[in-house]
C-alpha cells in the first residue's frame, strides 16, 4: 500500500537530515506565519525542546526576518540585542525567508554550538531547501 507523509512529517524529515548530516547545525526548526496574526509559529523542528512556541514579527532573530523578508547570519548570538535565547549551549544563527507566491510565510531557524560557522554555502544551499519547502507548502 502506498504511504504518504504529511507535510508536517515531511518537514520534520528535513529538519533531521540536516541535523544529522551536518555538524554545525545543532537545532533545526521550522516557523511559519500563524494565520492572519503578526507572529510566527513553532513547526517541525529536531533538537532541544524550546519555550519559544509563538514569536512576535519583529522579537528576535526570527521576527525580524518575518518582518524583513532577508536572510539574517548571525555569527555571534551574544552580540546582538533583539534575540530571543533558546539554549545557553548556542554561539551562532542562521535564518533563511520561505517564500510562496512572492509572501514571506515563514523560515527555516538553524541554532549552532560552534561560533561563526555559517557561510555563503550555507545560505545558498539553505535558499534551495526553503525553495523545495516552498512547493511542498502550495
Ligand atoms: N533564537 C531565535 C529564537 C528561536 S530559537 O533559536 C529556537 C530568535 O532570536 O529569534
Amino acid at each position: 500500500a502506498q504511504h504518504s507523509l504529511t507535510i508536517d512529517e515531511r518537514l520534520h524529515k528535513i529538519c533531521e537530515i540536516l541535523e544529522a548530516n551536518v555538524s554545525y547545525y545543532n537545532w533545526v526548526g521550522f516557523y511559519f506565519k500563524n494565520g492572519d496574526k503578526q507572529e510566527l509559529k513553532l513547526g517541525p523542528y529536531v533538537g532541544e525542546p524550546t519555550d519559544h512556541i509563538i514569536i512576535p514579527f519583529g522579537k528576535g532573530i526570527c521576527g525580524q526576518v518575518a518582518v524583513s523578508n532577508q536572510n539574517f547570519v548571525v555569527p555571534d548570538v551574544s552580540a546582538q540585542d533583539n534575540y530571543i535565547a533558546c539554549s545557553i549551549t548556542v554561539k551562532a544563527e542562521i535564518v533563511i525567508p520561505i517564500f510562496v507566491n512572492g509572501q514571506n510565510v515563514g523560515q527555516i531557524d538553524i541554532d549552532s554550538n560552534t561560533p561563526d560557522p555559517f557561510t555563503e554555502a550555507d545560505e545558498r544551499f539553505l535558499e534551495f531547501v526553503c525553495k523545495e519547502v516552498a512547493t511542498l507548502l502550495s
